[in-house]
C-alpha cells in the first residue's frame, strides 16, 4: 500500500500563443504548486482497478483521470495485478486548480512505487501527458514554465513562499469552452513571461506580481461576473495580488501574512457561497 499527495496548482501567468494543428492551443504558463492536496492511497490487489472517492458526484470509473492513469500505466508496463485507488478530496473540483490531474499524477507515481517499475520522472510525464495536459506539471510541482499544450516543463526558481487564499465560486467552467471562447474574442493584453521569469530569477516578488496575468480570465469573467466580484473582495481583504487560476472559476489572492488572509477567508465564508481554502505555495515534489 502507498499513500501519495496530489497537490493543487495555480497559474501565475497564462498566455495563449496560437491554435495548433491538433486542436489544442500553444500556451506558455507559469504554474505553481500549492500545499493544498488530495490524499491518494493505492492498495495492490489481484486484478482490476477499483476507485473510491469521498466527494459525491465524482466518477469512480474510466471518466476519473486517476482511474485512467492506473489503466494506462498497467497497460504500458504490462503489469500483472490490479489496484484499489482511494481518494480523499480536498481540492475543489472543476475549479481551474488541476485537482483531477493531481490525482492522476499521484496515481502514476504510486503505481511506479507499488509495482517497483523504476520509471523516471520524465517517463512518468510522457505517460501523464497522454491523458491530460496538466499531469506532467502535477508530477513535478514547484514553479515551472509549461509550454507546448502545457506538457513541456522548464523548472524555474521557486516563487518566494507566499500565503494563498482560494475562493471557488459556485459555478462550473468547462476548459474546452474557455479555450473556444478565447478564440472567438481573444483579449488584447498578454502577460510578459520573459519579464516574469527574469524577476523570479532575481527573487523580486513585487516585480513578478506586476507581470502576472491570465488571458483566459477576461473570457471566463465575461460569462461569470462573480470572478471580478471575488477579485475585488480579495483586494479589499488585503491581497497583494489577485487573479483567476487556469480556465477558472477559482480566484486566488496572494497575501503578506496568515492573519490578513484568514480574516479575508472568514469574510468570504460569511458573505459568499465560495468554497474557501487557505493554503500556501509549495516547492517541487519530494517524497
Ligand atoms: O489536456 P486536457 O484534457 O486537460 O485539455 C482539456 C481541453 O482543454 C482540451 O480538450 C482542449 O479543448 C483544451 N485545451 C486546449 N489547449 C491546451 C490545453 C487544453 O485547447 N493547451
Amino acid at each position: 500500500m502507498v499513500t501519495i499527495l496530489g497537490r493543487a496548482k495555480i497559474n501565475l501567468t497564462l498566455d495563449i500563443l496560437g491554435l495548433r494543428d491538433d486542436g489544442y492551443h500553444e500556451i506558455a504558463t507559469v504554474m505553481q504548486s500549492l500545499s493544498l492536496a488530495d490524499t491518494i492511497t493505492l492498495t495492490r490487489k489481484e486484478e482490476g482497478i477499483t476507485l473510491t472517492v469521498d466527494r459525491p458526484g465524482l466518477e469512480s470509473d474510466e471518466r476519473n483521470l486517476a482511474y485512467r492513469a492506473a489503466a494506462l500505466i498497467a497497460k504500458e508496463c504490462g503489469i500483472r495485478g490490479g489496484v484499489h485507488i482511494d481518494i480523499v478530496k480536498r481540492i475543489p473540483i472543476t475549479a481551474g486548480l488541476a485537482g483531477g490531474s493531481a490525482d492522476a499524477a499521484a496515481t502514476l507515481r504510486g503505481m511506479n512505487d507499488l509495482y517497483e517499475l523504476g520509471l523516471s520522472d520524465a517517463e512518468l510525464c510522457v505517460l501523464g501527458a497522454q491523458i491530460g495536459s496538466d499531469i506532467p506539471f502535477s508530477l513535478v510541482g514547484g514553479t515551472v514554465l509549461a509550454t507546448g499544450r502545457g506538457e513541456i516543463m522548464q523548472r524555474l526558481s521557486d516563487f518566494p513562499e507566499t500565503v494563498v487564499l482560494l475562493a471557488k465560486p459556485p459555478v462550473a467552467v468547462s476548459t474546452p469552452w474557455a479555450y473556444r471562447s478565447y478564440d472567438e474574442h481573444p483579449p488584447e493584453f498578454h502577460p510578459d513571461n520573459a519579464e516574469f521569469i527574469d524577476a523570479l530569477a532575481r527573487g523580486d516578488r513585487a516585480r513578478c506580481i506586476q507581470h502576472m496575468f491570465n488571458v483566459l480570465e477576461p473570457v471566463t469573467e465575461a460569462a461569470h461576473p462573480v470572478v471580478s466580484e471575488y477579485r475585488e473582495r480579495m483586494r479589499n481583504g488585503g491581497a497583494v495580488c489577485t487573479m483567476m487560476s487556469g480556465s477558472g472559476p477559482t480566484v486566488f489572492g496572494l497575501f503578506e501574512d496568515v492573519p490578513t488572509a484568514a480574516h479575508a477567508a472568514e469574510i468570504f465564508c460569511r458573505e459568499t457561497e465560495a468554497e474557501v481554502h487557505l493554503t500556501q505555495t509549495s516547492r517541487k515534489y519530494e517524497e
